[in-house]
């Protein structure tokens, strides 16, 4: 069996990488979700031998690829849909701003848990309609981390005024990394369906579980599959976000026809390279996500152990899915903002906290989907910084 070196150091610089390009000379890049990492051999070799036939007119929607995503639907979560449920779109934010401009009316509100991924307040912005956002609660466990509950009412009220019509959930949630239990799921679920919003259910994150179970909303009910329209996509899991093929799954007719018109006229098909990546990926690409996850298990422990260790006013989550830590830095005596002390101060570049929303001020989100070397240069750059803020105040 083939091992999978996720150690090797790949130079990405000069090949227009959006994370290592977007930050200055030396800092280094932890932001954006993308790997430093190689795809599986077997996307890479599909868009080889389509690149051989070297003729790349349009094309239509591959059915194998169609036939994998039902057969991977049906095996990770005994869920049964058929090819004619599934939609492709070149990218996820773009089905989000799609979801906004082909489901609700202008002046709509779109309810979203805050903090949560920027692009879901554009979902609603982009299309004369607002968000609404409900802040979870932040809840400390012990000194070193914290997680986040749902607050129920406030969800509720959110959901039953009048104008308010979808709901945009993220699960696995980015940035916290927890997957919603089953009962949280059903609960939000149910008032959906009480105050009759439509559930668009983001779950790009879902093949990256480091422990526990990732549930689909759309498996709760043939209820609830009937009103939700699920987001998938090869990207963040076989690190392919440069291919730019998303998948949109839904079981009502009325949903996907509406989903493809709000598509039209403003969506690229989907090119060639990306389906065959994308079906290179899902279909030869078990054991590498395999041994992807268990590194990325070891990369998280390694990164919580070190900020609990070296850094203790810097709380975290513990994510259970996702390569994305996301660290409360509000204890830390920070003079001016954070962002620039990050860059300048420790050389690093995590994504900025209020790019998730209000919520997010104080916090960065740092990704540990890099070798173990970057990541501990990276902690290293923090420490080395927090430490000499200890000495300044
Ligand atoms: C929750 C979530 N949705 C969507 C995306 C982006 O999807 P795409 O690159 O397909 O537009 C990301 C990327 O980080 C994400 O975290």
């Amino acid at each position: 069996m083939t091992a999978y070196n996720f150690d090797e150091i790949i130079d990405r610089t000069g090949h227009n990488s959006a994370k290592w390009s977007a930050v200055d000379d030396g800092c280094l890049p932890m932001w954006v979700a993308d790997m430093d990492f190689r795809s599986p051999p077997s996307a890479i070799k599909a868009m080889v031998e389509r690149a051989r036939h070297g003729v790349f007119g349009y094309t239509l929607n591959p059915p194998k690829l169609k036939e994998v995503v039902v057969e991977r639907m049906e095996r990770l979560y005994n869920w049964r849909i058929t090819p004619d449920d599934v939609l492709f779109s070149p990218g996820l934010v773009l089905g989000l701003c799609a979801t906004g401009r082909g489901f609700g009316a202008p002046g709509d509100a779109v309810l979203i848990q805050t903090p949560v991924y920027g692009p879901f307040f554009k979902a609603a912005t982009s299309n004369q309609k607002f968000s609404l956002s409900i802040d979870m609660q932040y809840v400390a466990d012990g000194k070193h981390h914290f997680h986040y509950e749902n607050d129920y009412n406030a969800f509720e009220e959110a959901a039953s005024k009048p104008q308010t019509s979808i709901h945009l959930q993220c699960n696995p949630q980015n940035p916290a990394g927890f997957m919603y239990a089953r009962a949280e799921l059903e609960r939000i679920g149910e008032i959906c369906l009480k105050h009759k919003l439509l559930i668009v259910a983001d779950e790009i994150h879902s093949d990256l579980i480091l422990e526990g179970t990732h549930i689909p909303i759309a498996t709760l009910s043939e209820e609830i599959a009937q009103n939700t329209l699920t987001m998938i996509a090869p990207s963040k899991t076989y690190n392919l976000a440069g291919m730019g093929c998303s998948v949109l799954i839904a079981q009502n007719k009325e949903i996907r026809e509406t989903m493809a018109a709000a598509l039209q006229g403003i969506s690229a098909h989907v090119n060639i390279m990306g389906y065959e990546a994308a079906y290179g990926a899902y279909s030869g690409g078990n054991e590498w996500l395999r041994q992807l996850l268990v590194y990325l298990k070891e990369n998280r422990d390694f990164a919580i152990d070190y900020i609990r260790r070296h850094m203790p006013l810097i709380k975290t989550t513990v994510p259970t899915s996702t390569y994305l830590l996301w660290m409360d830095m509000r204890d830390l005596p920070i003079e001016g903002d954070l962002i620039d002390f990050c860059h300048h101060s420790a050389g690093i570049a995590p994504s900025p906290g209020t790019f998730f929303g209000e919520a997010g001020k104080g916090f960065v989100r740092l990704n540990f989907g890099c070798p173990r070397a970057t990541l501990e240069t990276g902690l290293k750059r923090l420490r080395a910084a927090v430490e000499q803020l200890a000495l300044t105040v």
